[in-house]
């Protein structure tokens, strides 16, 4: 793939192409052994090979972060108002030091509410994020909720047989697992849609409140939960393959 030096750089996470024009002016990137100052210097990612301050920059293409979303952080890119989810991926939570946030074409696969925590994975890679994303694909999504209010078998059963949740059609069949029923029930529910609000417009439908959501895995992508709120990592080669 052909790209700008400059792109490439600041596609990689070495800092903002202003930033990037500045070291380059300085020398401190080398194409092929010789210095390079032009930022719009065109780099073969396949052939050519680039050093910054003498060590190798490798370009991906595509790349893969698993978020643990936290609660009161919007599912965009950017926001006039509210902190978004990229806005955590250009801070240092990171576990890989930092490199590779600050690529301009990440977004979010999907959205989870303002007040949903749990796992987002966010990534470049368009083809993949539209199969997950895909109403036909039906990938399954697990949450995690505590809900305002007993639930029972009879829900159990409600939920398999789908909803009427005021869409045009009810809901596909979802599987509700009662974990601790109570005047606080915890439970875990699979969805095999995304439908806006849909596991909250569900309890309603019976009668219920979502007080907590979390998403614990969708496809074969299963939250790390090593990594707290607000935290993230990329996805590892292994995991990545499972979702292609
Ligand atoms: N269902 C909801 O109601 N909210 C979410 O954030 C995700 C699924």
């Amino acid at each position: 793939m052909m790209i700008r030096l400059d792109k490439f750089l600041a596609d990689m996470g070495y800092g903002t192409r202003s930033q990037v024009k500045k070291e380059l002016s300085k020398g401190s990137v080398t194409v092929n052994g010789a210095p390079v100052r032009k930022p719009e210097t065109k780099i073969d990612t396949e052939k050519d090979a680039v050093c910054w301050k003498g060590e190798p920059a490798a370009y991906a293409e595509y790349e893969y972060f698993m978020l643990n979303k936290p609660f009161g952080v919007v599912s965009a890119t950017e926001d006039k108002k509210e902190k978004t989810v990229l806005d955590l991926l250009r801070s240092d939570k990171g576990s890989d030091g930092g490199t590779g946030m600050r690529r301009e074409d990440l977004f979010p696969v999907g959205r989870l509410d303002k007040d949903t925590e749990g796992l987002l994975l966010i990534t470049n890679d368009g083809e993949l994020a539209h199969r997950l994303l895909s109403p036909k694909k039906h990938v399954d999504k697990v949450y995690y909720a505590e809900i305002r209010g007993k639930v029972d078998e009879e829900d159990v059963r409600l939920f398999a047989r789908g909803l009427d949740i005021g869409d045009e059609k009810i809901t596909l069949p979802a599987e509700l697992k009662i974990i601790n029923p109570g005047e606080i029930s915890r439970i875990q529910v699979t969805v095999r849609e995304g439908r806006y609000h849909q596991v909250k417009r569900m309890f309603r439908a019976v009668g219920k409140e979502v007080i907590y959501l979390k998403r614990l895995s969708m496809g074969n992508l299963a939250l790390d939960e090593a990594l707290a709120p607000g935290e993230f990592r990329r996805l590892t080669e292994e995991e990545v393959g499972r979702l292609c």
